[in-house]
């Protein structure tokens, strides 16, 4: 009885955790409570993606309370195109379903960080009303190969459009009260082997590419977290190298969040505290035993402990949980799906036309490719989302007032009744979640020759899905398929003889190969993965109620060989078992690790990614270049100016509409540096500016701002940001290939 009085009373006695005394309750704190804040709750169910159910039904993970301080648990969940949490939840009737969001791939592809940010505001109101604290996004790694299983959730293979589309995004979510949490901190760019991938790339590609998209974004939006990597970076891993987490990120860019692991990510949980990894999550009773066991054993100090600590806690006291808002589970699902539609349809990219589009919905159109009739709304694994819909084409185009060639739509409509069930079967039984089964497609030649005659133009949907955990197949995932390029050339024979269009829609994750096909369509359309709403998408651009504005946000090349990276990096044959469970690499034998691409990835094309690399080195590998786009109007540009600003320069340019529809244009404003000093690429992307939506004859001024810290790059002799004196060409363009307007500054 005493002890319970005594206990009370030092419990009544206690101070709670407020954000002006941190430092007491830490002072505060045991070993065991500093620990239990630390190192994270755990997976309760480990289906291959982080899991928790504390808090909020699945969920990623949380943080364990010290109800004595005042200090709550706080929850984090997935993930970059919306908040993943169970929809459903035993004992209520009621859902959580939460809006799907285009890709991350498909909101670099608006140019757009405003509209941008506007996905992240809604996408953050979830987060809020379902009780989540941190939302496990934006994932923002550099598309280095068009295989990574994870492109598409991340932006672009260019730093400066991924780190403001970054920005953009942490800024909307932050904007409710709740935390981002920037990923996956760094150069994760490979799924194969990735607990245990050592990647080995220079300093200068390092801080000119792969850091500079998370310096861009800490500058500018200084997210309350990011979360470290899987992989090692020159045999260190991300998540235990004070080089990364401490000199550079808060050293040199002044973050002042809170850093977390990757799901079981990381070996040693002292170095990982030590480095300026705060939070070890899922967490185990296997980390939280080794980091007490570090310090009893001192080799973890407790002024390192109790940095984390402080971190730790000044996230919390950001955090709603600790705020007490009463979340009301009940979002405004209907309002955001509007934000998910309006942000799809500028991410829409229109890659070739030739008098095909925009058509209808007078006339008939014959509706072709399975994909037409299930459409992909996201990737898989811990990025995707269990939304409460999603729109395929077949409905989005119904819904717009098409109407469908009837022999095709009825044939496509009870075949997939089939394929559907049979998906669903043996998706059931897949237990990591990355694999989905896809529709076989099929070539109904007498249909679609019967169509040719009756419709009056062809749409085929070709989809691609993949995901965390597993990189993507060169032959099955990259390349069309037989059947599918049979398809297409059945459809284009039948409807091209009788004089009627074919447009090819792209319902893609990541790029696949055009160039052998893409003579074969009179359009393509890529949509990405457009989330829940991408039927209605997809179908107001093919009507013209939307023009398309989007660019793409990396090269598309001829050839899957002529990828800079393409010699460096795991080929996957789907025909060849290929052991995906992830190598152990072995504690401290690094010697061993010797399988090239799998134990470690040689970035040896450098800084030579993407565009960088086609426009210096192979102009004529190129499909469809970096940060190209069509519209169905015209726009010519004008009057290019630049002046000298405080510590750099603004740019301005003229947008004229000069065709007869309304519509959107990007200014990529490129520098071409003298390139004396060190090899530098032909043009590097500096800033770009969207036009609001142009009547026709309409004309404004795009400014954008170009810092003199911007021209610089990294000296590998100096270990330092160097700018080279001399004449800088500023080029204002289209896109990488296009010439456009030029002016010159002098350093
Ligand atoms: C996963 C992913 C990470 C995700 C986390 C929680 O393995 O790599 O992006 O946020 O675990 O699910």
């Amino acid at each position: 009885m005493l002890t319970l009085m005594l206990a009370a009373a030092i419990a009544a006695s206690s101070p709670v955790l407020r954000p002006d005394n941190i430092p007491e309750i830490v002072s505060l704190l045991t070993l065991e409570e500093k620990a239990a804040i630390l190192v994270g709750c755990g997976s309760t169910a480990f289906d291959g993606i982080g899991r928790n159910d504390v808090g909020v039904k699945g969920s990623a993970g949380a943080t364990h309370a010290i109800p004595r301080l005042g200090i709550p648990s706080i929850v984090l969940a997935d993930g970059p195109a919306g908040l993943r949490i169970d929809p459903t939840r035993p004992g209520t009737d009621k859902t959580f379903y939460c809006t799907g969001f285009p890709i991350g791939t498909m909101l670099a592809s608006t140019w757009n960080p405003g509209l941008v940010r506007e996905a992240g505001q809604a996408m953050g109101n979830e987060v809020l009303e379902y009780g989540v604290d941190v939302l496990l996004g934006p994932g923002v790694n550099i598309h280095r190969n068009p295989l990574c299983g994870r492109n598409f959730e991340y932006y672009s293979e260019d730093p400066v459009l991924a780190g403001e589309t970054a920005a953009a995004m942490v800024d909307g979510i932050e904007s409710n009260g709740v935390g981002a949490c920037v990923k996956h901190f760094a150069v994760n760019n490979q799924e194969l082997n990735r607990l245990h991938n050592d990647a080995r790339v220079s300093r200068r590609a390092l801080r000119e590419i792969y850091l500079k998209v998370f310096e861009i974004a800490v500058r500018k939006s200084q997210p309350w977290t990011l979360m470290t990597s899987y992989n090692y970076i020159n045999g260190t891993h991300a998540s235990e190298a004070p080089w990364l987490l401490t000199d550079i990120l808060r050293g040199d860019w002044g973050f002042e969040g809170t850093v977390m692991t990757d799901w079981g990510g990381g070996y040693d949980t002292a170095a990982q505290i030590h480095a300026g990894n705060e939070l070890i999550q899922s967490g185990s009773d296997a980390r939280y035993n080794a980091l007490i066991s570090a310090v009893k054993e001192g080799r973890l100090s407790m002024a390192d402990v109790d940095r984390s600590v402080t971190r730790a806690l000044e996230l919390i006291v950001k955090c709603p949980a600790y705020r007490g808002y009463k979340h009301s589970d009940a979002p405004d699902l209907e309002a955001h799906a509007a934000v998910c539609r309006k942000v799809a349809d500028e991410g829409v990219v229109l890659l070739k036309n030739e008098g095909a589009l925009p058509f209808g919905p007078s006339g008939t159109t014959a509706l072709l490719g399975v994909t037409s009739y299930a459409f992909i709304a996201g990737g898989t694994g811990s990025g995707d989302v269990h939304r409460p819909y999603v729109v395929d084409l077949q409905q989005g185009l119904a819904d717009e007032g098409f109407t469908l060639e009837g022999g095709l739509d009825q044939f496509y409509t009870a075949y997939m009744q089939d394929e559907r069930w049979r998906c669903a079967m043996v998706d059931g039984k897949n237990s990591w979640v990355i694999d989905r089964e896809r529709p076989i497609e099929v070539v109904p030649v007498d249909l679609i020759r019967a169509a040719a005659e009756s419709a009056d133009r062809a749409v085929v949907t070709f989809g691609r899905v993949f995901g965390e955990g597993k990189d993507r197949d060169l032959y099955h995932s990259y390349l069309l398929q037989d059947r599918e390029l049979q398809l297409l050339r059945e459809t284009s024979q039948a409807f091209r003889s009788r004089g009627k269009k074919v447009t090819v829609i792209l319902n893609i994750g990541g790029v696949v190969e055009v160039d052998s096909w893409k003579d074969l369509a009179d359009a393509i359309i890529i949509c990405w993965q457009p989330g829940e709403e991408g039927g209605h998408t997809v179908a107001s651009v093919l009507s013209g109620e939307v023009n398309p504005s989007g660019r793409l946000p990396m090269t598309i090349s001829r050839r899957y060989e002529d990828e800079p990276s393409a010699s460096n990096f795991p080929l996957i044959y789907a025909d060849k078992p290929f052991n995906y469970s992830f190598y152990r690499r072995l504690e401290g034998n690094k010697k061993d690790y010797t399988v090239k691409d799998i134990d470690y990835t040689d970035y040896e094309e450098d800084i030579w990614v993407g565009y960088r690399y086609f426009c210096t080195k192979a102009p004529r590998r190129v499909a469809y270049p970096f940060g190209y786009g069509l519209s169905y109007t015209s726009f010519k540009w004008k009057n290019m100016k630049v002046e000298e600003a405080e510590g750099g320069w603004k740019v301005r340019v003229d947008v004229t509409n000069t065709g007869k529809r309304a519509g959107k244009d990007v200014v990529e404003l490129y520098v071409s540096a003298p390139g004396k000093d060190m090899e530098k690429p032909a043009r590097e992307l500096k800033a770009f500016a969207k036009t609001p939506e142009l009547q026709p004859g309409e004309t404004c001024t795009v400014e954008m701002t170009l810092a003199e810290s911007d021209l610089a790059s990294w000296s590998e002799a100096s270990g330092a940001w160097v700018t080279e004196k001399g004449r800088y060409r500023l080029i204002a363009a289209r896109n990488a290939a296009d010439r456009g307007l030029r002016r010159k500054i002098r350093i």
